[in-house]
């Protein structure tokens, strides 16, 4: 069986060599690995949180996309989509959001770290704070819980998030009995590098020490390397390669072997100017063939937009039978399936007294029901239907089969309704013939209630 790993990007910001290095080029790599199903997706939902500058959060979009898709992912093998394509995650959010308890979610990081900087200057805890970035995490836990991940690649900052996600998953399970959801499980990569930015930290935006990926073109880029700050030894004096920061950075594009050149290089002290135009052109090798392909895909949008919408309905086939059947395990049912009067007509008795159709989507897509006596005992659990009008039409059928006229199929442990020759539900196995044939008095029983009712 395959891991279904699944990640969220965020998108705000322009994407930078520390993004490339630290997440884009290591999740492709796992992507294309067999054993690997993966899901991508851009955090927009997310990135409302956090601004609210349309033409930025579109943009970033955009960019994001090209860039994945310039790295070398694959839509074809990815599930590759936008969090606000799926009606589903929200869907799932609010579900998930009765159930989280407010004590966790004032725990969370990001809202605690909110909260301790309004108090240390005196103003109200939640001065500034959204009920947006307070749901942060239920709306993440979504995310991952529609699609039933396995593992979820992230970084350090987002554990916590994680075991939030399993925390309320777990408590569904339990609440309803079931194993609706996968608990998934945090997966941190050690071994990938952090780069270090312009001024020897690690590269992040908050610190404006990034070098960025394409944006401004293979001379912006150069531009940006010649920056890098460095000793102030002069050509001739041997360099420090493990404190360098264009050494972390060369080997983060280079093999072993031009690594060591590269070390021998700077150890017979090449000066840092050409050692940075050494640097930019193995940068530039890797980046040029991708910045080419990233330029061609930011020139016709119409093509990202119809990859996504093509991710989007890949993990739709997967979200919407989902969170159909949730709907039915919360109680959220089409009443056309519950017990109902001939229009104008009194009902034969109290609603809450009839055995119950109640119809549902499976995993794999197929449509079932399962009939109820009146006081909530399952007694059949259909065949699978392809299609959800079939599965209506037996249904009404059975609804106005008298107990009479119904053909029954016994088995060893087990009663199966027949319609025209073929079974079209069955009774969960009993324990002894004795349970099987007081179930089949259960069944002309319930089966009788109906036709009282509709006649
Ligand atoms: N919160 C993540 C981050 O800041 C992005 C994200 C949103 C995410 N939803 C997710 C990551 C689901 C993994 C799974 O990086």
């Amino acid at each position: 069986m395959q891991t279904r790993v699944l990640t969220g990007i965020t998108t705000t910001g322009t994407p930078h060599l520390g993004n490339y290095v630290g997440a884009i080029r290591p999740a492709i790599e796992a992507s294309r690995r067999s054993e690997v199903d993966a899901f991508f997706f851009m955090a927009d939902y997310h990135a409302l949180i956090k601004s609210d500058d349309a033409a930025r959060i579109e943009r970033s979009r955009l960019e994001i996309a090209a860039t994945w898709l310039a790295a070398g992912l694959d839509p074809q093998r990815v599930t590759f989509y936008r969090q606000s394509d799926i009606p589903e995650i929200p869907e799932l959010t609010w579900f998930l959001t009765c159930i989280a308890s407010k004590g966790m979610l004032n725990r969370a990081h990001a809202y605690k770290a909110a909260v301790d900087k309004n108090t240390a200057v005196g103003e109200d805890p939640d001065a500034g704070v959204t009920a947006g970035l307070y749901m942060y995490p239920v709306l993440m836990a979504a995310d991952i819980l529609a699609f039933d991940a396995h593992q979820v690649p992230v970084g350090r900052d987002q554990i916590q998030h994680i075991e939030m996600a399993r925390d309320l998953a777990q408590r569904f399970n339990h609440l309803h009995g079931g194993d609706f959801f996968v608990l998934p499980e945090v997966l941190i990569e050690e071994q990938v590098a952090t780069l270090p930015g312009l001024d020897g930290r690690k590269m992040s935006k908050s610190y404006d020490n990034t070098i960025p990926l394409f944006a401004g073109g293979a001379k912006h880029l150069r531009e940006t390397i010649m920056r890098i700050v460095t000793d102030s030894r002069a050509p001739g004096e041997p360099k420090d390669p493990d404190n360098s920061a264009l050494f972390t950075l060369f080997r983060a594009f280079a093999s072993e072997v031009e690594s060591t050149a590269f070390r021998q290089a700077l150890l017979d002290g090449i000066g840092w100017g050409e050692a940075k135009q050494v640097l930019y052109e193995r940068i530039e090798a890797d980046v040029a063939p991708m910045r080419e392909r990233y330029e061609a895909l930011i020139a016709d949008p119409g093509a990202i937009e119809e990859i996504l919408q093509e991710g989007a309905r890949k993990a739709r086939a997967i979200a919407t039978p989902k969170v159909a059947a949730l709907r039915e395990v919360l109680g959220l049912r089409a009443m056309t399936t519950a017990p109902a009067s001939t229009s104008g007509a009194k009902p034969a008795s109290k609603p809450g007294k009839m055995p119950r159709l109640a119809s549902f989507r499976d995993a794999d897509g197929s449509f079932r029901f399962r009939l109820f006596s009146a006081d909530g005992e399952e007694l059949l659990l259909s065949v699978a239907f392809a299609d959800p009008k079939a599965a209506g039409a037996v249904q009404k059928r059975i609804k106005s089969l008298a107990a009479g006229a119904a053909t029954w199929q016994i088995s060893a442990l087990a009663v199966g309704l027949e319609l025209d020759g073929q079974v079209v539900a069955s009774t969960p196995d009993q324990a002894d013939e004795a349970a099987r044939d007081a179930m089949l008095d259960r069944l002309r029983e319930a089966l009788g209630q109906f036709a009282t009712q509709e006649s």
